[in-house]
């Protein structure tokens, strides 16, 4: 296949004309044409440490040979089966996937194709769950400010943010979405300070339970570390003291993994962090590292709540996706690179805070493995440096990598790289980080 382009400028061009202009604002110009582990190549030739993986999703690096093997193979025999029949890649992931769920007992898996739409299955089981075995309706679903969980109309009601809702008959009040306060330290719902707080942000769940739903709870879906909400990190208790409320009130946890998932928190799945098993979890991104493919896994006796008919998704079982999310199973596993997400993590969060020592604007270093936040303040009453972010993201570019920026306030650096990324990477990132911040 020949293409038209020779510059990035002729790109860039194209899409601002025939894209809807819903993308992002601020995109960067960068042409990527090539990617190998944690590097990324743009069509002028330059190379960039990725230090983003396409919104914390390259779990196993770019173009990893054996995923590239696996999807080749698949791809010269067959991509598209559906539900109606049988193929052979979706019955080794699932078998495979079972067998890593943080879940005792038996579970069962499905197959769809992004995160929004395992959010939309798991929420639909749970409601299904509650119908069918505990004769209510599970209305209420219950999801904490800050949280993200994708952009269908449903996801975007879930979502605790306002921003992603604007002018879309979107609210909060969508009949049975109940957003609660989250478990947000640094800029506490409460005004209080962790420990000395309780973690009363977790002890109110069943203050909004008793008096602001139905009291039909069908589930609390939370994110194990909010990720797209800037890497907002709970107390260690939270999810133990969330899980138990919820299960007093016989309502479901539905982890929502997919940004956490795959090693990206140093443990397989970020829930397993907090000793904690979910009734359902929601994944996509690091589960192929680079291909459209979203799944839901659950304890057996919630999945079994589905009948025959109740849900599916055309390409969901699609022999090349789920071929490329078994190799990237057997590859973090074969690698630990879930080991050595928690292992570099913890030294690139050790660097930066050696930063925050030294730039004022750096108000807080969080995260967990490799899924860490670098929240940017104006001042001493945390005011947030969204712009100065911004252009923090700018100057890291010309540097040669790219970098995250969002959150909830728009201030905090997103760094969810490639768990292969290499100590000397991380050193160098930290580096530049250090000039651009000198020059802020
Ligand atoms: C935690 C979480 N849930 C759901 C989604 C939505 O996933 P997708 O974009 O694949 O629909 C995202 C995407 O960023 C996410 O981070």
């Amino acid at each position: 296949m020949s293409y038209p382009y020779k510059s990035a400028e002729g790109i860039i061009e194209s899409q601002n004309r025939y894209m809807f202009p819903c993308t992002p604002k601020y995109r960067q110009p960068v042409v990527i044409v090539e990617g190998r582990g944690a590097l990324v190549k743009d069509i002028d030739g330059r190379e960039y440490i990725d230090l983003f993986g396409g919104y914390a999703a390259v779990n196993v690096g770019h173009c990893h040979p054996r995923v590239v093997r696996a999807i080749v193979e698949w791809a010269q025999k067959i991509h598209h089966t559906s539900y109606d029949y049988y193929n052979i890649p979706s019955a080794v992931l699932a078998e495979k996937l079972v067998q890593v769920l943080p879940m005792k007992g038996s579970k069962k898996v499905f197959f769809c194709v992004s995160g929004a739409e395992a959010n939309e299955g798991a929420v639909k089981l749970a409601r299904k769950y509650m119908f069918r075995y505990k004769r209510k309706a599970g209305l209420d679903i219950l999801t904490v400010r800050y949280s993200f969980h994708g952009r269908t109309h449903l996801t975007v009601a879930l979502t605790g943010q306002t921003k992603y809702k604007k002018g879309m008959a979107v609210t909060a009040t969508l009949p049975g979405v109940k957003i609660i306060p989250a478990p947000y330290c640094f800029r506490c719902p409460f005004r209080m300070r962790y420990p000395e707080c309780g973690v009363l942000c977790a002890y109110y769940i069943e203050d909004v339970i008793k008096y602001e739903t139905s009291g039909d709870v069908g589930a609390f879906l939370i994110e194990p570390v909010l990720g797209e909400g800037g890497i907002i990190v709970p107390p260690r208790e939270y999810l133990k003291i969330a899980h138990d409320i919820i299960k007093s009130y016989d309502s479901l946890l539905i982890a929502d993994e997919v940004q956490t998932g795959f090693g990206r928190t140093g443990k397989l799945f970020g829930i397993e962090n907090f000793d904690v098993e979910p009734d359902i979890m929601s994944m996509a991104k690091g589960i192929t590292s680079g291909l459209p493919l979203g799944a839901i896994g659950a304890k057996a006796e919630v999945a079994d709540a589905f009948d025959h008919g109740d849900h599916s998704s055309t390409w969901g079982p699609n022999a090349v996706t789920c071929a490329a999310a078994v190799e990237v199973i057997n590859v973090l596993l074969e690698e630990k690179l879930h080991e050595k997400a928690r292992d570099l993590g913890e030294y690139f969060m050790k660097r930066l805070n050696e930063l925050a020592d030294k730039h004022k604007i750096i108000g807080e270093v969080r995260g967990l493995g490799l899924m860490i936040g670098v929240e940017l303040v104006k001042d001493e009453k945390k005011t947030p440096a969204a712009a100065e972010a911004l252009k923090i993201r700018e100057k890291m570019r010309e540097r040669g990598f790219l970098i995250g920026a969002g959150g909830a306030y728009g201030c905090t650096l997103r760094i969810e790289p490639p768990l292969m990324i290499t100590k000397d990477q991380v050193d160098r990132a930290v580096d530049a980080l250090d000039e651009v911040l000198k020059e802020n």
